[in-house]
């Protein structure tokens, strides 16, 4: 497993279903964390280690992403940003939703695109910054109503390309991870009953992923064992996307 010890790392959405499980993987492998979300991660941070600390941000806000990451950067510096917030709102493809449209894009494309440009100076001062945008199944292959959610996360795997172009030369990688349907608490209810059944049937291994096997993947891309690896999208969907 990575070591990171002595290593920052910012995750936000760290609230989330998955967000947790990468705090408590990053955690285990040495880390301080940063924890940033909307909601309330304190008592995640404080279950973790003392040297934890939580920022409560609407990334909606460009401002405020602006200057609670350079908070974040000056009190605790970062190693390693991971972009795991996300909002997942489907419609089919002719509903005129702007609300929904405009959304999905500010947090799961802008925000993340504003809150590594943010980064940036104490990712640079580290020397070996990582960035590890989460993306999804959805931004590789169509899926019904995803419009909005697979276009934003199409967008994202493109922005972690040009980050990776422009950015490798200060030491900085940047990779994103795809996952298929992941069980957490909320998409357990999204996709429960037959709808469950049959997407889990459409994935060759029969299963939808654990978010501590997308945590795992995450640390993987954080470690010093992936510094080769710029620009690629780890797809963890138990093979939904191969055919
Ligand atoms: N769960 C899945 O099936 C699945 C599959 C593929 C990809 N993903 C992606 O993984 C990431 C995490 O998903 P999850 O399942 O843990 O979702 P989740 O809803 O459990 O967690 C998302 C977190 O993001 C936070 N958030 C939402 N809007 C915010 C805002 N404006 N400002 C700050 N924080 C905000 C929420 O408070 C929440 O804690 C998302 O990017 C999602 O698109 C999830």
């Amino acid at each position: 497993m990575s070591d990171l010890s002595g290593r920052t790392v910012l995750i936000t959405g760290a609230a989330g279903g998955i967000g947790t499980a990468m705090a408590e993987r990053f955690a285990a492998a040495g880390a301080r964390l940063a924890l940033v979300d909307i909601g309330d991660a304190s008592d995640l941070a404080a279950r973790l280690g003392p040297d934890n600390r939580t920022y409560s941000l609407d990334l909606g806000d460009p401002a405020a992403i602006a200057e609670t990451v350079a908070r974040i950067g000056a009190e605790m510096g970062i190693d390693v940003l991971v972009n795991n917030a996300g909002v997942g709102m489907v419609f089919p493809a002719e509903t005129a939703d702007l609300a929904a449209w405009d959304l999905t894009m500010n947090i799961n494309l802008r925000a993340p695109w504003l809150v590594a440009a943010a980064a940036l100076p104490f990712l640079k001062a580290s020397g070996r910054g990582r960035i590890i945008n989460i993306s999804s199944q959805a931004g590789l292959v169509a899926i019904d109503e995803h419009a909005a959610y697979g276009a934003s996360k199409a967008g994202l795997i493109l922005l972690t390309k040009i980050q990776a172009l422009e950015w490798a030369r200060f030491g900085i990688t940047a990779n994103s991870i795809a996952p298929t349907v992941v069980e957490t608490p909320m998409a357990l209810v999204g996709w429960s009953g037959e709808k469950g059944v049959k997407a889990r049937q459409e994935i060759p291994v029969g299963r939808f992923a654990k978010p501590s096997e997308i945590a795992a993947a995450a640390v993987f891309l954080a470690g010093e064992d992936a510094g080769i690896i710029n620009g690629e999208t780890l797809v963890a969907d138990g093979g939904f996307t191969i055919r």
